[in-house]
């Protein structure tokens, strides 16, 4: 079994696994190179593309995992909801929902619907080309998603989408219900074609109180991935404050921590029963590798209390970032350095 699937089962490993957060992405020169002329949810839905795109990360710096290229709004557009991303803005929306009329109209569309064959034809050609390498596949939770779904579009607060939880619960859980099964259709067409771990993103759960965390999210997240049969990381940026409920009550086999709150305090929250994944600091990646270098040593001696534990960044790699910096601690984390 490869090293990240033992540190997620909470097996010896021989070296520390290790893989980014948008490792496939723009600070690749053979990424940007390839993305010239098409828009980034096309190129997610071009099967060859998006498998190349997959794979360049695992070639260049030899990480444990390939995590599939692809976006967390992508299964929203093969639902038919009028989605862009926008370079340097994010995920755009044509037609908010924000009323309960909208949100009738939206949760009519039948997740079973959704045409996955352009996600199942590249996830064969990637998982083919993997041997032992395993590949994530992911989704958004449904406070991220609603969060875009509900704004239009980023925005600072998610003021919208937490005030629709109060302003009228129904609609809210309906909403949120419904992304939950529309993520889970995603998940299960990336495992059934080969993905062999998931990540559950919800970037922006850190905007909640952990009061609202576990009366209106906790268990639209946990449906998106009970029973999937796979091993499972839940990831969330700013969730120190309910860092324990991101468990999920055994849901997840690892929960994936920012940069703010150092691994071993992390780890003496949420216990031995569960893996832990990250957390180097991403504003590091600027530094001088001899500062980097003694960042991540920190990070992996700080892990080492943990059932499990996968090197990671606290959030996703930024778009300016040296790559080499990628693959030197990719090295470091492998005993090379
Ligand atoms: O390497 C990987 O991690 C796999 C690919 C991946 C992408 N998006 C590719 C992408 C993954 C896992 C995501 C998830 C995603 N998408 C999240 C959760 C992860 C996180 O970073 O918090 C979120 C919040 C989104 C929504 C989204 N999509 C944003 C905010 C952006 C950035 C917009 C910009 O231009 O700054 C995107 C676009 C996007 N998704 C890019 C990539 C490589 C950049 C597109 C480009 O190259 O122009």
């Amino acid at each position: 079994m490869s090293d990240l699937l033992r540190a997620l089962a909470g097996e010896s490993v021989e070296r520390t696994p290790v893989w980014f957060m948008r490792q496939a992405g723009r600070s690749l020169p053979e990424y940007r190179e390839l993305r010239v002329g098409t828009r980034m949810l096309d190129a997610c839905l071009t099967p060859d593309l998006a498998a190349e795109i997959t794979l360049q990360p695992v070639r260049r710096h030899g990480v444990d995992a390939a995590v599939f290229f692809s976006d967390i709004v992508i299964p929203l557009r093969l639902a038919g909801v009028e989605v862009e991303i926008e370079p340097g803005r994010g995920p755009v929306f044509a037609n908010p929902v924000r009323t309960a009329d909208d949100v009738a109209r939206i949760t009519a569309i039948d997740p079973a619907d959704l045409d996955g064959t352009a996600i199942a034809e590249a996830v064969r050609i990637v998982t083919a080309e993997l041997g032992e390498t395993p590949l994530i596949g992911f989704a958004g939770a449904p406070f991220t998603l609603a969060a875009y779904l509900i704004e239009g579009g980023p925005s600072k607060e998610h003021l919208r989408a937490r005030a629709m939880m109060h302003a009228d619960p129904e609609s809210w859980d309906r909403l949120a219900g419904w992304l939950s099964r529309i993520s889970r259709r995603f998940l299960e067409i990336q495992r059934d074609a080969g993905a062999s771990v998931v990540q559950l993103f919800d970037s922006w759960a850190g905007s909640l109180s952990p009061a609202d965390y576990r009366a209106h999210i906790a268990q639209h997240s946990h449906a998106a991935l009970d029973g999937i049969g796979l091993p499972s990381i839940h990831f969330g940026v700013g969730t120190g404050p309910f860092l324990g409920d991101m468990r999920l009550d055994g849901g997840a086999s690892a929960v994936g921590v920012d940069w703010r709150m150092p691994l071993d305090e992390a780890i003496a929250v949420l216990g031995p029963d569960v893996a832990v994944q990250g957390n180097i600091d991403p504003a590091l990646l600027q530094a001088p590798w001899p500062v980097l270098e003694a960042h991540v040593r920190d990070v992996i001696a700080r892990g080492r209390g943990a059932k499990g534990h996968i090197l990671n960044l606290g959030h996703g790699v930024p778009p300016e970032t040296d790559p080499d910096q990628l693959t030197r601690i990719v090295r470091l984390a492998h005993g090379e350095l």
